[in-house]
Order: structure tokens, then sequence, then C-alpha cells
């Protein structure tokens, strides 16, 4: 059995170390907040074993490691905002707590922080990774901008839905696992194949994301449930409805998301999707990208029993209920 709460101890550990500077304090006792309220870490966890899945000692990639947990929460105290959301891991979000200009900038600053971890790295591995980084992030605005826009947007495909989630999400995770492959100095092929593996899993990661949006239970969940429908976000679960539906029901669903609002919208939607049994076609969308990780994974030409972390955090990640 492969114990995850090594990786997490690591990360939660360097976490801890990082010291804000007393003022102004409106800019850096939001930080200290919103990093002490936890998560998964599981960005930086793939960049720790990305390097060590190519036999390198995974301290060489804490640096890299933070920074992409510094990056996604940044990403997350804007996401926030972007989605008018007031919880995040159990307690309120940063602009919800303070207000949005303080959430804003010290978002802001969290970004540097990030940058300033990668620049302990030099030579031909700083530049690699700050190339990859650099598209990354570019990626993940491109991602949200998608996201925002699609709220208003009539007719989004699944396809372009699966771009999008690509972008804000996934990409992030490809980018983490490569970054340790970086830093352990192995070949491009390798670098590429674990990117991959990320993408899928990132993925299969935000479809579950949408779909525990909707089903999760809230005192496990740590965010608003219900979240995405009321703010009419093009999930998988939506745009497989109005796919899937008759003409009078994609009227009903339509009509909801217009006219109603609060717990109304979301039963109304809720009931919509239990009639097109919704829930289990994402499930299954969601075991196709999940798969096609795996089969990634096992390509990668290193010894099986490297693998069994990466395949743990796999598991772990398809069972979450937050
Ligand atoms: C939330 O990411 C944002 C998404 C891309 C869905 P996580 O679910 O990894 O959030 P934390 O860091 O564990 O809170
Ligand atoms: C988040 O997507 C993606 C980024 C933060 C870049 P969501 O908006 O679905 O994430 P949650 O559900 O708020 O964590
Ligand atoms: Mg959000
Ligand atoms: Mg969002
Ligand atoms: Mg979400």
């Amino acid at each position: 059995m492969i114990d995850l709460s090594r990786y997490q101890n690591i990360i939660g550990s360097e976490i801890a170390q990082i010291n804000f500077p007393k003022a102004p304090q409106n800019l850096y006792a939001p930080l200290t907040y919103f990093l002490a309220l936890g998560g998964k870490r599981m960005r930086p966890i793939l960049a720790l074993m990305g390097c060590e899945l190519f036999d390198k000692d995974l301290n060489a990639a804490k640096h890299a490691a933070l920074a992409v947990e510094l990056f996604h929460n940044f990403s997350l105290i804007h996401d926030d905002i972007m989605d008018d959301a007031p919880l995040r891991r159990g307690k309120a979000t940063v602009h919800s707590k303070w207000d949005q200009n303080i959430a804003i900038l010290s978002g802001d600053v969290l970004m540097v922080k990030a940058y300033e971890h990668l620049a302990t790295y030099d030579g031909q591995v700083l530049k690699s990774l700050l190339q990859l980084f650099n598209t990354t992030a570019k990626q993940v605005c491109e991602g949200q901008q998608w996201d925002m826009d699609y709220e208003s947007a009539t007719a989004v495909t699944i396809d372009q839905y699966i771009k999008m989630i690509s972008y804000k999400t996934a990409v992030l995770l490809g980018c983490s696992l490569e970054m340790g492959a970086i830093i352990a100095g192995t070949n491009t092929t390798n670098r590429k194949a674990l990117y991959e593996f990320g993408l899928n899993l990132g993925i299969a990661f935000q479809l579950q994301d949408d779909l525990l949006d909707v089903y999760a239970d809230q005192n496990k969940f740590g965010k608003q449930v219900g979240g995405d429908i009321l703010a009419n976000k093009k999930t998988f679960l939506l745009l497989k409805a109005f796919e899937d539906a008759d003409a009078s029901t994609k009227t009903v669903l339509q009509n909801s998301l217009t006219n109603l609002k609060g717990s109304e919208k979301i039963t109304a939607v809720k009931a919509i999707y239990a009639q097109l049994d919704i829930p289990a076609k994402t499930t299954e969308k969601m075991n196709e990208y999940y798969e096609i990780a795996l089969q990634n994974l096992s390509e990668i030409k290193v010894p099986k029993n490297q693998k069994a972390p990466l395949f743990a955090l796999s598991e772990f990640l398809m069972q979450r209920e937050h």
C-alpha cells in the first residue's frame, strides 16, 4: 500500500514554513488564511511523484511543487471572485471574508511567490520549467475565459467543453508532473508521456468536479453545492442534458435556467438530470478519460513498482468526496 500522507506531509510542512510579511495586513493575512485551509495538495504531490518516478530524490522537486500549489491557490482566489463563490475548503472565500479588491491583489502577490520558488532552479532546467509553466499559466487563463464566456453562450459543444476544462484545469496537472520529470532529467519522450497522463487525469478530475458540484454532501464538499447550476455554468452535465432532452424538456430546462433562482433552480435542474440519467453518463465520460490516463501511465518505460504512487494517487482522486 502506498502512503499518500507521506507526500502530503512534505508539502504541508513546506507550506507551513511560508512566512508572509506582517504589513500590509490586508495583503498578506488573506494568504496566511487561505493556505492554512489546506486542500488536497494534489498538484504539488504530482510534481514530487513526477520527479521520483525517474529515480531522483523528490526533494529536488520541492520548489517546483510549491510553485504549482501557490499558482493553484492564486487561481482559486481569483476563480472564486469570477464564480461568485461564498465557500472554499469549508470556509469563507477571500473576497467574501475581505473584499474583491483584496482578493485580486493578494492573489496577484501569490502568483509572484510561485515564481520566486521557480527562480531557485538554474540553467537549462530553469529555462524548461519556465517555458512549460508560462505556457500552462496562459492556458489556464484562456480556459477560465471560455468558462465565463460559456455562461451566457447558447450553443456550446461537448468538444468545446473538453477543450475549456483541459485548459482551465487539466494542463496544470500535466505541467506539475512534467516539471518533476524535467527536474529528474529524464528524456523528452518520458516527459511528454507523463504530461499526457496528467492531462487525461485532469479531464477526468474536472468532470468529477462538475459532478460533485451537484451531488456532493455539503458537509464534506467544502464548496457551495449547486454553485455551477446557479451560475449557468456549461458543465458536462448541463450540455449532456441539452443534448439528450426532447424538445419539451429542453424548454423546461432553458426556462429553469433563465427564470428560477436559488434552491428552486437547483431542484428543477436536478430533476431533469435525474430523468435523463445524467449522473451515470457523466461518470461514464469521466471513466473514459481515467482509463486513457491509466493507459498513458502504463506505457511509460520505467519499472512498474515505481509507478505505484501515481496509480495510488489517481485512484484516490477518483474516489474523492471533495
Ligand atoms: C479545485 O481544485 C479547482 C479545480 C480545478 C476543480 P482542487 O479540487 O484540487 O482544490 P483543492 O486544492 O483540493 O482545494
Ligand atoms: C476551476 O474550475 C479552475 C480554476 C481554478 C483555474 P471551477 O470553478 O470548477 O473550480 P471550483 O469548483 O471552484 O473549485
Ligand atoms: Mg469555481
Ligand atoms: Mg470557475
Ligand atoms: Mg467546480
